[in-house]
């Protein structure tokens, strides 16, 4: 058996961990062999491939990234149509002109999105679940995630100290489209004065409130914003309108938004920082490391069982399966009962 491994989407640390665990399973275990295509559907779509064996993996444990490299390509745009062939038609050619009996295609929402039409067009594919947003519904967690939690709440660590210093408020924007999983995590983890998530829109007059309650102590706030967080009165969260090829807007510039209304309501000095790719580069965490290592072992194990259509996905500690159409239907949001728990600490 030979088996085609995809990373697709926004990178994120684990991924190469996850390579490794598919193929220091699935050589010795089952005797497969694999080949790794390039810059996510992209690669299936050219036939453009890297060899991919045991030496290929030796020391990518605790690389962040993708050895792979990855992309948004969507092979269901009319832009992955050529000569007539639809994207589908063209990496199942390719498919069978390099041998490839089955693909594992990590990622998030869109790249899975795209699996599970294509597994239910044919093709024998088995999905991995990868964001550092952890918006996926059928996961407890994604790997990446922890990462950039911890990336996050380091960075308001040190906010806060040179916040203290300037008697300044300091505005950190992280990642977070339409999930605020990453401010509320590193917001509770880091302190935060306050936290504003996509799921709630805020209250300007409220998040000014909590600022100058804060100065009021003598001890300066740290506002944590998710980018698609988004006031009440309006949407101030667009920088451009430029769309990827799944239809996403480019997202970024709540911070500074935030930054100069704080800083006009309040008087106080307001400044932004905003993480952005940070969130997603260098090396993983352990509990990354681990369950990416988890989620590759049990993919491979999913294509020796023919589980095709399906996605590994973590429920308590265990790694379970679940039919790939059903991961991508919801996202998985933040509570009202969770927020409430973050919220205690406003003000
Ligand atoms: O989906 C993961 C993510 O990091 C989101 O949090 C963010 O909105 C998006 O990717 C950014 O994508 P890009 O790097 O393509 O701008």
């Amino acid at each position: 058996m030979r088996v085609g491994v995809l990373t697709g989407g926004g990178d994120c640390p684990g991924l190469n961990a996850v390579i490794r665990g598919l193929v220091r399973r699935g050589i010795p275990q089952y005797g497969y062999d694999f080949v790794g295509f390039r810059d996510g559907w992209r690669g299936p779509l050219e036939g453009d491939t890297v060899p991919l064996n045991v030496e290929a993996v030796r020391g990518i444990l605790p690389r962040g990234g993708t050895i792979l490299g990855s992309s948004r390509t969507n092979p269901r745009a009319d832009s992955s149509a050529k000569d007539g062939r639809s994207g589908l038609e063209r990496i199942k050619d390719n498919m069978a002109t390099l041998g490839v009996d089955a693909l594992v295609a990590i990622g998030g929402e869109d790249t899975l999105g795209a699996a599970a039409a294509l597994w239910e067009a044919g093709l024998p594919v088995v999905g991995v679940p990868k964001t550092i947003d952890n918006d996926l519904s059928a996961t407890d967690y994604t790997f990446g995630f922890d990462t950039a939690v911890n990336i996050a709440m380091e960075a308001i660590d040190r906010l806060h100290t040179t916040a203290e210093s300037h008697h300044r408020a300091l505005i950190c924007e992280v990642m977070g489209r339409h999930a605020g999983w990453i401010a509320l995590h590193a917001g509770m983890a880091g302190g935060a004065n306050v936290i504003l998530i996509p799921e709630k829109p805020f209250s300007m007059e409220k998040v000014c409130a909590y600022v100058e309650h804060r100065f009021q102590d003598r001890y300066s706030p740290i506002v944590v914003v998710a980018e698609g967080a988004h006031p009440e009165e309006g949407d101030l969260a667009l920088t451009d309108q430029k769309l990827d090829s799944f239809g996403h807007v480019r997202l970024g510039g709540i911070g500074q938004l935030l930054a100069d209304e704080i800083e006009k309501r309040t008087g106080k000095e307001a400044r932004a920082t905003v993480l952005g790719h940070i969130q997603r580069g260098g090396t993983p965490t352990a509990y990354d490391r681990v369950l990416a290592t988890r989620f590759g072992i049990g993919a491979i194990d999913a294509v020796h069982d023919k589980a095709f259509g399906q996605m590994v996905a973590l429920h308590g500690t265990e790694i379970t399966r679940v039919p790939l159409a059903e991961a991508t239907s919801e996202l998985k949001l933040v509570s009202p009962e969770r927020y409430a728990e973050a919220e205690v600490f406003f003000g």
